[in-house]
């Protein structure tokens, strides 16, 4: 598994991918989506890919600033390609995209979810849930792996 930073070359392959979130309340990310946020250094998107090279999924950092924090980094968007899930790719995944949240100066992580699987897979790598809402929230100390 290699994790690294999203190239304009991943652009039609991450889209599928972020087809598969589902979410209603959000448009499913278009090519001109990223066109118009690929350029804002605050803005990132990760992929994973498998032994043979293919990328197998993606998720989206949001870097906000912070008062208390410097930044506060937004994880978003998190999807493993659905023939792939179960294998430890999700956790690869996130475990990447919280350490470079934290390259990039954020102290806190936060997201928010409604799926049950995902819930599963934050909570197992430390993060809280914030009272009476669907947001997490992953403390400055936490160290996940
Ligand atoms: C959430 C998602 C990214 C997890 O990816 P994955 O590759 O299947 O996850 P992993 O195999 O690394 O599993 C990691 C952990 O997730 C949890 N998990 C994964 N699938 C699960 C399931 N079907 N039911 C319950 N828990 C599950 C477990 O806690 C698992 O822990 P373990 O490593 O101790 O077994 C994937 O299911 C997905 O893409 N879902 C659709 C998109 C989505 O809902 N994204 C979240 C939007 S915020």
């Amino acid at each position: 598994m290699f994790f690294r930073s999203m190239k304009i070359s991943d652009t039609s392959r991450v889209v599928e991918l972020f087809r598969q979130v589902g979410r209603s309340e959000f448009p499913v990310p278009s090519r001109w989506w990223f066109a118009t946020r690929l350029l804002l250094p605050t803005f990132h998107v990760f992929v994973l890919e498998d032994e043979k090279h293919q990328v197998v999924g993606a998720a989206v950092l949001n870097r906000l600033p912070n008062p208390k924090y410097n930044w506060c980094g937004h994880i978003d968007y998190v999807v493993i390609d659905k023939p792939f899930r179960g294998r430890g790719f999700g956790r690869k995944l996130m475990v990447g995209t919280i350490a470079r949240a934290r390259a990039l100066g954020c102290r806190e992580v936060l997201l928010s979810t409604s799926t049950p699987e995902a819930r599963a897979l934050y909570h197992s790598l430390g993060f809280q849930v914030l009272s009476s809402s669907s947001s997490m929230k992953l403390s400055p100390q936490t160290h996940c792996s």
